[in-house]
Parts: C-alpha cells; sequence; structure tokens
C-alpha cells in the first residue's frame, strides 16, 4: 500500500495557543525553541501542515482532536522531521516541511499497511 498527501497552511491563520491542546510536550518544546514569535507561529504552521498531510497520506476518515494527538511530528537533531503514530516511531512515513512568513506546506509518503482499511464510497455520498 502506498499513501501521499499534501497540505497548506496560512500563518495568519495559525492560533498558536489553540493548536498547542493537540500538540505533544515534544512538539511544543520544539516550537518553544524558537525564540523569535512570528518564527514560533510559522514552525507551528509548519507541524499543523505536517500532521495534516500526514493524515491525508494515512487515508483516515476524519481530522478529529485525537488524530492530531496521534500524529506527531519530531525532530532529527539535524532539523530533519520524522513522524511518531500513537507514540510509536512511524518509520514508513516521510515527511518534508517547508514554510515561508505567510504559508507552510507540507508532504507526506505512507509505504505499507494503512492503520485503517479503506472502503469506497457509495455513489453521490460523500464522507
Ligand atoms: C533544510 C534547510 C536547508 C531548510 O531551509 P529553508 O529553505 O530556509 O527552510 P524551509 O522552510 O524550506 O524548511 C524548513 C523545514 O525543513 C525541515 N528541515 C530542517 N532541516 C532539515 C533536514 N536536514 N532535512 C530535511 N528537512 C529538514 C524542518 O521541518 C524545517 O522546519 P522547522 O524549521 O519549522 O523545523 C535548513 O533548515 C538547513 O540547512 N538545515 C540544516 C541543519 C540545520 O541548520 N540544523 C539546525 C539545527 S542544528
Amino acid at each position: 500500500m502506498f499513501g501521499v498527501g499534501i497540505d497548506i497552511v496560512e500563518v495568519q491563520d495559525i492560533d498558536v495557543d489553540k493548536l498547542y491542546k493537540v500538540f505533544s510536550n515534544c512538539e511544543r518544546e520544539y516550537v518553544d525553541a524558537s525564540t523569535n514569535f512570528d518564527r514560533r507561529r510559522e514552525v507551528v504552521a509548519g507541524i499543523f501542515a505536517g500532521k495534516e498531510a500526514v493524515f491525508k497520506a494515512l487515508k483516515l476518515d476524519s481530522l478529529g482532536l485525537q488524530v492530531l494527538r496521534d500524529i506527531e511530528i519530531r525532530h532529527h537533531a539535524n532539523g530533519c522531521p520524522f513522524v511518531c503514530y500513537k507514540g510509536k516511531v512511524a518509520s514508513n512515513i516521510e515527511l518534508s516541511i517547508s514554510h515561508t512568513r505567510l504559508t507552510a506546506v507540507a508532504v507526506a509518503f505512507c509505504l505499507g499497511e494503512l492503520p485503517v482499511p479503506l472502503e469506497p464510497l457509495g455513489k453521490g455520498t460523500r464522507p
């Protein structure tokens, strides 16, 4: 199985305090290490875009608060992001994040079994 996900986020729409409620301690510590306030918002936007891109790559049904918590974006010492899913390193997911002062984008690839089996949508319906 193979999944791909992409997401783009407007940095100005980011509410840092609200998103911190679904960020893990590691995610918050990483953001807090960015000293400049504007830059902090950008980093939050990048992580949030990362979570949404992974959500799409995993082909999950709906992006609720629990899913946003289940998908954790962490970073190696060299700055490269990696993904933990439900507390475990997801070595089958690749993630890339980029951001400017205005927007953040992320692309994720998932190789291997998806966590939830997919069912086709009935005619004339939307999820
Ligand atoms: C990768 C790099 C070239 C991106 O620079 P950029 O074009 O200015 O920034 P972008 O917005 O496109 O990308 C930034 C994102 O790339 C990711 N990133 C950083 N280093 C990375 C790396 N080595 N490999 C892959 N992705 C990386 C991060 O998610 C980062 O977002 P963050 O700063 O919010 O954590 C730059 O961060 C770099 O040279 N990193 C090398 C290592 C480094 O300086 N580490 C600092 C800690 S020692």
